[in-house]
């Protein structure tokens, strides 16, 4: 029996999400992409793909509100536009992974997902099952996505992972990040923050505390929504915090090397 896997490389991984237009990591996707097929080599892994927006998504969500819905004609052609933006980030994304020789399936969440009132209520995974059963990758992405109160709002990639964790039996969810992990404060701003290696129910609550908003265009809450996405959606799933940045991360996270946070809620 194979083991199931869900990755989530983050925006700040495959963009350069400060930038206000869109701007791909195209280097770290090339070498993400073949980390990710020598893991799928050893035939011993199912394997998820979720990927954030960066500055696909965030700096055009930002300027029309479309966290917050669609009521004007300027916000229905942005939507459309954030839409193709994303689009164009999933395809950079298939095409590396397809170079690897591995059989990824693009599954756009807004063709399957609708919140209400920005608040997601899960959807039918069923899909999402079948393209395991034939062997495919199924990359799944954050995304704007309709929403029966606001006209449209947005879905973060780490609420899919949280939901499809706890949905099908996962052996282990690994988030791909800019920074080694959790810290005791934001890294990029405070030189005495210190790399929590460990989070569990105890010492939730203290972290959360130290998980602090950065100056880029995030609609969707940045670390802070990580983490709570988390503790909403999944329990007792072992779940790694990263740098994707760094190179054969993945292979040592898998290796049970003691890089980043682990974290495990119950
Ligand atoms: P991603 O795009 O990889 O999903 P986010 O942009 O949502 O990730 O969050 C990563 C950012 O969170 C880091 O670049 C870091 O600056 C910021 N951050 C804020 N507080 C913390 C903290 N306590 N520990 C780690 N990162 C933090
Ligand atoms: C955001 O998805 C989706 C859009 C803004 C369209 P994520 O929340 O997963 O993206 P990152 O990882 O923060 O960039």
């Amino acid at each position: 029996m194979k083991k199931l896997l869900i990755i989530k490389l983050g925006g700040s991984v495959i963009t350069y999400k400060d930038s206000p237009t869109p701007k791909a990591r195209l280097d770290t996707i090339k070498r993400l992409a073949k980390e990710i097929a020598q893991i799928y080599q050893q035939n011993k892994y199912q394997l998820i793909l979720v990927h954030g927006a960066g500055s696909f998504g965030h700096p055009i969500a930002k300027k029309y509100n479309l966290h917050q819905g669609m009521k004007t004609k300027q916000q229905e052609l942005a939507f459309s536009l954030m839409d193709q933006q994303m689009i164009e980030l999933n395809s950079i994304i298939i095409q590396a992974l397809l170079k690897n020789n591995l059989p990824a399936i693009s599954l756009p969440p807004r063709s399957f997902v609708q919140q209400s009132a920005g608040k997601f209520a899960g959807f039918d995974s069923q899909i999402i099952k079948n393209c395991l059963d034939q062997n495919q990758i199924p990359v799944l992405f954050g995304d704007g996505v309709l929403d029966d109160k606001w006209g449209c709002s947005i879905i973060s990639g780490d609420t899919i992972v949280s939901y499809l964790a706890q949905k099908l039996h996962t052996h282990q969810v690994i988030f791909l990040s800019d920074v080694d992990g959790i810290y005791t404060s934001d890294p990029k701003t405070d030189q005495t923050a210190k790399l929590i290696p460990e989070i569990s129910n105890k010492n939730f609550n203290k972290v959360i505390k130290g998980l602090t908003p950065t100056k880029r265009h995030d609609v969707t809450g940045e670390m802070q929504g990580k983490i709570i996405s988390l503790q909403r959606g999944l329990k007792d799933v072992p779940v790694a915090i990263v740098n994707g940045l760094k190179a054969k991360t993945l292979q040592q996270v898998l290796m049970q090397a003691s890089t980043g946070t682990k974290l495990l809620l119950n």
